[in-house]
């Protein structure tokens, strides 16, 4: 039997199958609202065999936005927005989860596609973005270093999100501590100069993640699956590195996780990263401490046999994949019929199942 469709139980979550959507911004949100466009994009890949999708990073305030087209969850108009979308992954017998972000530093930036680089103005519509340290993202303009009235505010937005994230109907929680967003900014040294608690050794560099994992657990119950995505490197010299990631993630599932993605890279335009198939994967397993930590791989894992290959290896214990799901909304019923297993196919279109 193929292990990438064996279910995974998490708390009381079965997952079908552990090919799942990697979350995807899309920068199409209005206010922070999501739209039409977010129903079709994500129900598109329920109908097509995920076991999980996990929405797009969604900021738990207005300063958290990657963006001003980013989805948002930090009042009761966008939680509502996003229940429908939620309705719609559920009634394709698929699981849905959300990813709450602050982007630090990395926030107020233009879109991919828009005219512009680098940081908006405030004059067109950007903010002054917030960080661990004064120190900015190489090109991007300088944050301002959080005190700790604003940490703790932090934490409070987190919680909030989380909730509003449980009454739109969400099965999951991620929590972004990846990419050189606001959470990974603490736990890097290159990031976070602080000289108090929340700054210095590992154990002050996770403190803010580990807070924030401690106080969502506790307002979302023990019933919700809690997931963690990191950068487990910073491709960086003097950067965050695989083995502080492995302790920050166990740290965390003390905290209340339960599951570490392991993603790379973000925090510095100077990184050097060598991209090839699976790329991440080494890293998963670093931090999966031989089973000890439940992980998820992502990176350029975009086919069945090799999706198969991580999880027989005992690299991950689940797949996330990105761009193969928007080359194809239905990968997971493809990848099914590579693997020679059984997924659930929509009844709609069982008539062009392979045969
Ligand atoms: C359009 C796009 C948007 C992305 N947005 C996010 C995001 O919101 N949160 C996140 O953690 N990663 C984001 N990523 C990274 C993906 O989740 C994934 O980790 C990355 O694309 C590598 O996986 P892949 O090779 O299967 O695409 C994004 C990637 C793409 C292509």
């Amino acid at each position: 039997m193929a292990l990438l469709f064996s279910p995974l139980s998490i708390r009381s979550v079965t997952f079908a199958n552990r090919l799942w959507v990697s979350p995807m911004c899309m920068y199409s949100a209005v206010d922070g609202v999501v739209q039409d466009f977010h129903r079709t994009h994500l129900a598109q890949f329920a109908a097509g065999g995920a076991g999980l999708i996990v929405a797009e990073a969604t900021a738990v305030a207005a300063v958290g936005r990657i963006s001003p087209r980013d989805a948002g969850i930090w009042n009761d108009a966008q939680r509502d927005a996003w229940a429908p979308i939620v309705r719609d992954i559920h009634e394709r017998g698929t699981l849905a989860g959300i990813q709450l972000a602050h982007a630090g530093r990395k926030a107020s930036t233009w879109w991919p596609w828009a005219d512009e680089r680098g940081s908006v103005a405030p004059a067109d519509g950007g903010w002054q973005t917030v960080a661990p340290s004064a120190v900015a993202f190489e090109g991007f303009a300088q944050p301002i270093a959080m005190d700790t009235a604003a940490i703790e505010e932090l934490v409070d937005d987190f919680r909030t999100a989380a909730v509003r994230a449980i009454d739109a109907g969400f099965d999951v929680i991620e929590l972004h501590a990846a990419h050189g967003y606001l959470l990974h900014e603490f736990l890097s040294p290159l990031s976070n100069q602080r000289t108090d608690e929340y700054g210095g050794s590992l154990e002050n560099r996770a403190r803010v993640l580990l807070r924030i994992v401690e106080v969502v657990r506790t307002a979302i119950g023990e019933t919700v699956p809690l997931f963690v995505r990191i950068s487990a490197t910073d491709h960086a010299a003097g950067g965050f590195t695989p083995d502080e990631a492995a302790t920050v993630s166990e740290w965390a599932l003390g905290q209340g996780a339960d599951l570490i993605d392991v993603s790379s890279g973000g925090l510095v335009a100077h990184q050097s990263i060598d991209v090839h198939p699976g790329y991440q994967v080494p890293l998963a397993r670093t931090v999966r401490r031989g089973g000890r930590i439940p992980v998820s791989a992502v990176g350029l894992i975009t086919a069945a046999a090799q999706a198969e290959q991580v999880l027989h290896e005992g690299a991950a214990d689940a797949i996330f994949a990105g761009r193969e799901w928007l080359r194809d909304p239905h990968f997971g019923l493809r990848a099914a019929h590579e693997l020679g297993a059984s997924v659930a196919w929509p009844a709609q279109y069982v008539r062009a199942r392979w045969r």
